[in-house]
């Protein structure tokens, strides 16, 4: 077993609060979407009989440690190391035709967070990489040092939200002509260097790391597709739950979830229906469900996350 996996940890966000959202019946089928660690996986192949879980991650290190978690149960387990925007495939290579439910815990786990060499933390000096499957191509190091100006600007201000994005790429832009930017730590310097010395923003660095781990993981734009195909997948009565840890994602699953809700997707002028789309889904919790009190005090980075449900019909 390599040492990554051997330490693999991360707490699990509103674990209860997921599986009393999927109400697994013990003989259904089950997609665990984002494995990570294992901890939503163990929880529901644990209330299995003859049952099956499907336990997708990108992650080599996280399938191997999801793996040896969930070994009590292999009888009822397939991993499988893939990106869950191919869950029709997946499903379909395994013979699989419907299933129960299905959860996305969307995001990195803290496992990647904290393994310095994977480049995904501002606090830590590693490479620039950010990938979660290490058989991509696409590395944060090509995204700071290769990427247009219009393109830097772009995912800073829409998947970072950052307001200070001119400045921070007019310097990216500026120390890339001396020599490549090669390492988290020198990209944090840049970063804090054109930020003002009193802020409120918490780390300088914060929101142009999400947003290059977005974009070199393409996050936001699976959302959709991969709501649609979990929805395709479910039997009637089956349940789709999504976690996730920032408002873009939410509202990503927002929107997904009102248009399968919706079905019909004729311009609102129009008199009478002529695409003939019915809903697909109910939304079951029009507010997102948060994480209790006592589990934001025990795990910060609950802080942000936001449960949504919804019920295949
Ligand atoms: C928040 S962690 C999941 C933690 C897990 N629920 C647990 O209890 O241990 C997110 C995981 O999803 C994986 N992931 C993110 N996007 C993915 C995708 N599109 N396809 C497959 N896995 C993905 C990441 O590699 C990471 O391991």
């Amino acid at each position: 077993m390599n040492k990554e996996v051997n330490t693999f940890s991360h707490v699990s966000v509103m674990l209860h609060e997921c599986i009393d959202a999927l109400r697994i019946d013990p003989k259904g089928i089950y997609v665990d979407c984002t494995a990570g660690g294992g901890g939503h996986s163990y929880e529901i192949v644990s209330r299995l009989t003859e049952g099956r879980l499907i336990a997708i991650d990108r992650d080599s290190a996280a399938i191997e440690a999801a793996g040896n978690r969930l070994s009590p149960f292999s009888d009822k387990v397939t991993l499988v190391h893939d990106n869950f925007l191919n869950l029709s495939d997946i499903l379909e290579g395994l013979g699989i035709n419907k299933v129960n439910g299905v959860l996305m815990d969307l995001g990195v786990s803290s496992h990647q967070i904290d393994t310095a060499d994977r480049g995904f933390s501002y606090m830590k000096d590693a490479p620039l990489d950010m990938r979660m499957n290490r058989e991509d191509s696409l590395t944060a190091y090509e995204v700071v040092n290769r990427y247009s100006e219009e393109e830097l600007r772009r995912i800073f201000f829409e998947y970072g939200e950052e307001k200070y994005t001119p400045k921070i790429v007019s310097a990216i832009l500026k120390r890339r002509e001396e020599s490549p930017i090669e390492t988290t730590g020198q990209l944090v310097d840049i970063v804090a260097s054109v930020y003002p010395r009193r802020h409120d923003e918490g780390h300088p660095a914060k929101r142009v790391f999400q947003a290059i781990r977005i974009e070199v993981n393409g996050e936001l734009d699976i959302i959709s597709p991969a709501i649609k195909a979990a929805t395709d997948a479910l039997d009637i009565g089956g349940i789709v739950a999504v976690i996730t840890f920032h408002s873009l994602e939410d509202r990503a699953v927002k929107n997904e979830f009102s248009a399968l809700a919706r079905g019909c997707t004729c311009p609102p002028d129009f008199p009478v229906c002529v695409c003939g789309n019915k809903p697909k889904l109910k939304v079951l919790n029009k507010k997102p469900i948060l994480p209790s009190a006592q589990e934001l005090e025990s795990n910060s980075r609950s802080g942000s996350a936001k449960l949504r449900t919804a019920i295949k019909i």
